[in-house]
């Protein structure tokens, strides 16, 4: 089937791409290397209009026309859009001379300096090391069960409100369950108090940070102008709760008087990390900054992804069969558990394909930190990089037949041979994502038991078209009929 965009395959690169002699941080040739080809735009405001009005497009466009290195300006910024996987490769291992984008980061508004903001690499490189064993596979498998009530609540909420046929807006319930899962996984019993960061604060703030992120031409933050306002009433709310439940715990850490069931949850392993050198842990502000960065990051990518996933599928029947047919031999008329999950490959792969063709963290952005040529072009200490994966995934150097839905390209044999940076919606090199196991495990249970339960099929004549802020949202939602499946139990009405 073919997805809302329908971007016609790339020209022939106009840009030959040459393997740079040193990969990476080299600026050999730097002073004779041409700049990158640049992208048509206006006087003065360069493409800020096209990138407010879908920089996806835009920068697809710009693909097509010029190869996979282009230069835009956004205003007084200059911007390359980086659109080949051995050239993000490049960018994407080389810290040194490919940095985070720094204090004027935007989402930094929201995130504060968690791992995902920081553009210190000391303070960034002692977090993630402190942090990284919580996020392994290993350690992921014992958030499983709180990740499964949320799905079994799912189930029951959708039973109890759509009777079989109802139209049900997808992505709204997709968000919901995320939401759900990542509370719980962070605060376990204080989860109600959660509930003040609903997905619509989630959404204002994430898109007032976007906003920034495109436009040079932004009001200052401390103007009091209506958005200002609003966007500051949201983080005032995330914060007061935030660092409320954060000192509770420490206090009653400190009296020994730890939440009763024992099982520690995020916020209680985040609390107790320690640098393995100093035997410090981490300050409150820190706490703070890497609790609203795991909501930020943790719900919405997920959420978003299996919402493409439930559209895919409605659009291939084949595909949705036989990922039917797996999990009902193996689950019959049960929810899944931690052991099915092995047993059902073919559900993974699916999610695999929605990634590739809707990277819900579409564009990865670095900032230039030293001059360097990068495939063939001088690029200038400052610019910024975007590195594209929407157009990374879609490469007709990798991918036959991008624009179709199959999700055979992840059987073990179909990766081999592959190249590593083909397929990299969780990023790649020291920054990839801390967040895919967990990513992974939620989405491959939500897919399995959601399927088990209901077949969603698109309502016709709704509208579907990428809304590309930091995530790839489906601008009008994601309106599908739910029909629940013969033998199903507990289902719609
Ligand atoms: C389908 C789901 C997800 C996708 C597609 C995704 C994608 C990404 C990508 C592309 C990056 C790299 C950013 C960069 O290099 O600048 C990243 C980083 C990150 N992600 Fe995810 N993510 C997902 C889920 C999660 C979850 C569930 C969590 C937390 C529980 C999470 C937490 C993070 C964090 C903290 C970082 C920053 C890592 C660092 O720079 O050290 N993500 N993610």
């Amino acid at each position: 089937m073919t997805p809302a965009r329908e971007p016609a395959a790339p020209t022939p690169l106009a840009t030959p791409t040459p393997t740079p002699t040193t990969v990476g941080a080299t600026t050999v040739g730097a002073a004779t290397a041409p700049a990158a080809p640049e992208a048509r735009a206006l006087p003065v405001l360069g493409s800020v209009l096209d990138f407010r009005k879908d920089i996806l497009d835009a920068m697809h466009q710009g693909w097509r026309d010029h190869g996979d290195l282009v230069r835009y300006r956004l205003g007084p910024v200059v911007v390359h859009g980086v659109s080949s996987p051995e050239l993000a490769g490049v960018v994407l291992t080389d810290s040194a001379t490919y940095g985070k984008l720094g204090a004027d980061n935007p989402l930094r508004l929201i995130l504060g300096e968690g791992l995902l903001t920081s553009d210190d690499h000391e303070s960034w490189m002692r977090n993630r090391r402190m942090m990284q064993p919580i996020y392994t596979k290993q350690a992921i498998s014992r958030m499983f069960e709180s990740m499964a009530a949320s799905t079994a609540d799912q189930v029951a909420h959708m039973a109890a409100t759509y009777r079989t046929g109802d139209v049900v807006d997808v992505h709204a319930e997709m968000m919901r369950v995320t939401l759900d899962i990542v509370s719980r996984c962070m605060f376990s019993t204080d989860v109600e108090r959660t509930r003040d960061i609903s997905p619509e604060a989630v959404e204002l703030a994430v898109n007032y940070a976007f906003d920034r992120l495109q436009n040079p031409f932004s009001p200052p933050t401390r103007w009091p102008t209506p958005r200002n306002r609003r966007f500051q009433a949201v983080m005032r709310r995330m914060d007061t709760m935030t660092y409320g439940i954060i000192e509770e715990r420490r206090r009653a850490a400190a009296s020994a008087d730890r939440r009763g069931d024992g099982a520690p949850d995020l916020l209680d392993m985040l609390l107790d990390v320690r640098d393995a050198d100093t035997g410090e842990g981490m300050s409150d502000r820190e706490v703070r900054d890497e609790v609203i960065t795991t909501f930020g990051a943790g719900h919405e990518t997920t959420a978003i992804t299996l919402t493409w996933a439930f559209y895919l599928l409605s659009g291939n029947r084949e595909v949705l069969r036989r990922v039917q047919e797996e999990v009902d031999e193996v689950l019959g008329d049960r929810m899944p558990t931690m052991a099915d999950l092995a047993a059902m490959p073919y559900a993974l792969q699916v999610f695999e394909e929605a990634l590739r063709l809707y990277p819900s963290a579409p564009i990865v952005p670095r900032l230039v930190l030293k001059d360097t040529v990068l495939g063939g072009h001088t690029v200038p200490a400052g610019s910024r990089l975007l590195v594209n994966l929407y157009n990374i995934h879609r490469h007709d150097r990798h991918w036959a037949d991008p624009e179709r839905f199959d999700p055979e390209r992840f059987t073990a044999g179909a990766r081999k041979g592959r190249h590593r940076f083909a397929h990299m919606p969780f990023g790649a090199g020291p920054h990839l994502c801390i967040g895919k196991h967990f990513a992974l495990m939620e989405a491959h249970l939500l897919l399995a038991a959601l399927v088990r339960r209901y077949e969603f099929r698109h309502v016709p004549g709704h509208r579907v078209v990428n809304q590309a802020s930091i995530t790839l949202r489906p601008r009008y939602g994601m309106s599908m009929t739910a029909h629940a499946r013969t033998g199903a139990a507990g289902t719609a009405r």
